[in-house]
């Protein structure tokens, strides 16, 4: 793990000097003085970077090692409108959480209005990020916007969002389909989309797509099928968020509907899957998309 933990870090550091130096400077231009607090106490508590890494190295597997301003923006994006949808995911109307990424929730530390303000903030935000996006590429701009909007919006985790809270406390409506279809939804949609957009910033980003979207979908199904058995098995310190809430809420997840034993079973073959898979996505000298699915399935938070 070790040479993937340095690409992974090393992508880590470069985005978020970005995401500090470029977008908090211009989104406390232009948001009000309490939005702009809120919205960046929420940035800035520490998430993984998860889906601006992803951009990123969907993008590297087809450029060289320079890493452009354009899928800078492109992550910064991703993280805005992922961080808007934890900051709504919390609010008492829907999953109800006092903490997120180690640190009090944004309605905890200012207010639910003012937390349902900077999540809307945040997310339109991110669509306006791609505004900077420099193409010759005429439809660039249209394809990024039609691919956040389908895994950010109404097509993609909003949709995920609600069967996920439809299907709270009714287990009656609980089945293989319906938990396959919140988890592609409201965790899978913006992954793929990390994926094909940072692909789509490259010249022959047509050559990738297939195998990216594929890629995806399972990446953001151990993905979500690790955060239940995390919600399950670790602790406070660790997660950063507080454990143990799936259950309380009643949810639908992989262990509610198979039992952990089976849940871990199926991780683990999704796991070789991956890595199967990314064997179509980079030159055999790259581990990053054969390592990733690894990091995910053995993450601690
Ligand atoms: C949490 O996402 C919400 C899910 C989709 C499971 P992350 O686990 O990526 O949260 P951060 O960004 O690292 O806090
Ligand atoms: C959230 O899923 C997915 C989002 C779109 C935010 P969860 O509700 O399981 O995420 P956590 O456990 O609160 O991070
Ligand atoms: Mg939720
Ligand atoms: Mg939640
Ligand atoms: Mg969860």
């Amino acid at each position: 793990m070790e040479n993937f933990l340095t690409l992974f870090n090393d992508r880590k550091q470069k985005f978020e000097t970005f995401f500090h130096e470029i977008i908090f400077k211009e989104l406390q231009k232009k948001f009000h003085p309490l939005l702009a607090e809120a919205s960046i106490y929420s940035l800035n508590a520490g998430g993984k970077r998860v889906r601006p890494i992803l951009a990123i190295s969907a993008f590297l597997s087809s450029n060289s090692n320079d890493i452009a301003d354009n899928v800078l923006y492109i992550a910064s994006a991703l993280e805005c409108i992922h961080t808007y949808s934890l900051i709504h995911d919390d609010l008492p109307a829907m999953d109800n959480d006092d903490y997120r990424r180690g640190v009090l929730t944004c309605h905890k530390k200012f207010s639910e209005s003012t937390a349902i303000l900077a999540g809307d903030a945040l997310n339109t935000f991110g669509f306006y990020l791609v505004s900077k996006i420099v193409a010759n590429d005429n439809y660039l701009h249209h394809d990024i916007l039609e691919l956040l909007h389908e895994g950010a919006g109404g097509p993609g985790m909003v949709s995920g969002q609600i069967e996920d809270l439809q299907l709270e406390n009714n287990p009656n409506l609980f089945s293989e389909e319906t938990l396959a279809s919140i988890h592609k939804k409201k965790t899978g949609a913006l992954i793929v989309s990390s994926l094909l957009i940072g692909n789509r910033l490259s010249d022959n980003w047509k050559l990738k797509e297939t195998a990216f979207r594929l890629y995806g979908e399972k990446v953001g199904l151990l993905f979500q099928i690790t955060d239940d058995i995390l919600d399950e098995e670790s602790s406070f310190e660790e997660l950063g968020k507080t454990p143990g809430k799936d259950a309380a809420n009643g949810k639908l997840t992989y262990p509610s509907l198979y039992g952990m034993e089976k849940t871990k079973r199926l991780r683990d073959e999704i796991k070789q899957e991956l890595i199967s898979i990314a064997q179509t996505l980079e030159d055999s000298n790259s581990i990053f998309f054969k390592k990733l699915p690894v990091y995910i399935a053995e993450r601690k938070n």
